[in-house]
């Protein structure tokens, strides 16, 4: 393992990753070229330590493969130390308030990872805690995932700018982080999704002006086949996110034409075609697209690790 980290800390760090409408257009670039670098440094041998054994609390009130032992692997992999806190346990909102579980946390542990159902309880326990914190994702963003979502189209990709992203299906939590940091970063973003099910206005507005600065664009339109027509990127997540069990049959028979299947990629022509898991398959994804060779899903769930090393390293490490 190298002594010295080979990367530097970034000026003007974001003081918590709570959503990516929160970061500049330079931060979110920073913490892509560290993902990068970081990813690099561990491929030669291993990451210097930089979390220098500081400790990340979790708190996850919803179930996770991939955030959970992505950010406990990167902990690691840094130096630090990372305790997972099962919502039985902590029953923040009820047990306790999310301000004093704020503060308590916060004269322990130095740096917070929350996966919760309301992006107000992020904030809020982002408010009241005076280590960083992480959301491990939200009803309103998923941040980690769009940072890995990015580092793993660049890899692919080359550049991102000026690149054709379709997203089809639902405008969820995923697909407003997608959108903003697609924006932020020159893309341009075609949402196919059906009238009912558009990502919030408030996130659109935010990502087009984003896209105003970088010369990217976001167009949200409810035929998947036009959104599709051309693109680069084809990406896709489940129709019924965590919470939304009650809605699983008017969900089902409203994206009933949005599966990304065989038929519907040809239309793209070349493209690479990414899901940020879990899928169901069969549903907005089949398993000849999800298996087949233009799939990238497993680099983009590797490129969790990444992504979030660079987050921690920017909010804890140095
Ligand atoms: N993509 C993602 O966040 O997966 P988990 O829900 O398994 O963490
Ligand atoms: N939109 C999905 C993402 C899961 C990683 C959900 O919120 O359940």
């Amino acid at each position: 393992m190298p002594k010295e980290a080979v990367v530097r800390p970034r000026k003007s760090a974001p003081r918590h990753v709570i959503a990516i409408a929160d970061l500049t257009i330079e931060q979110l670039r920073d913490l892509l070229d560290l993902a990068t670098e970081l990813k690099a440094e561990w491929t030669r041998g291993g990451n210097a330590p930089a979390l220098n054994g500081r400790v990340l609390a979790m708190l996850f009130e919803r179930p996770s493969l991939r955030t959970r032992v992505s950010f406990e692997v990167a902990t690691r992999q840094l130096g630090g130390h990372a305790m997972y806190l099962a919502p039985q346990e902590v029953d923040i909102g009820h047990r306790e308030t999310v301000a004093d579980a704020a503060r308590v946390l916060s004269r322990y542990v130095n740096g917070i990872v929350i996966r919760t159902s309301t992006h107000q309880r992020v904030q809020e326990l982002a408010n009241w805690a005076t280590v960083p914190v992480i959301n491990g994702l939200s009803d309103l963003e998923h941040p980690c995932q769009a940072l890995a979502d990015l580092l793993t189209i660049r890899e692919h990709r080359g550049a991102l700018r000026g690149l054709h992203l379709a997203y089809i299906g639902d405008g969820n939590n995923v697909c407003h982080s997608l959108a903003l940091a697609a924006c932020k970063s020159g893309m341009h973003m075609v949402i196919g999704s059906p009238i009912g099910y558009w990502p919030n206005e408030s996130i659109v507005n935010l990502a087009r002006e984003s896209a105003q600065a970088t010369g990217g664009s976001i167009t949200v339109i409810t035929d998947p086949v036009a959104a599709i027509r051309g693109a680069d990127v084809i990406y896709t997540d489940t129709w019924i996110s965590m919470g939304q069990e009650r809605e699983s049959a008017e969900r089902r028979s409203a994206f009933a034409g949005f599966q990304v299947n065989a038929n519907l990629i040809r239309v793209a022509g070349d493209a690479v075609v990414m899901h940020c898991l879990p899928a169901h398959r069969g549903e907005e994804i089949t398993d000849e697209v999800i298996d087949g060779p233009d799939s990238i899903v497993f680099d983009q769930a590797e490129n969790r690790l990444h992504a979030q090393k660079a987050v921690l390293h920017t909010l804890m490490g140095g």
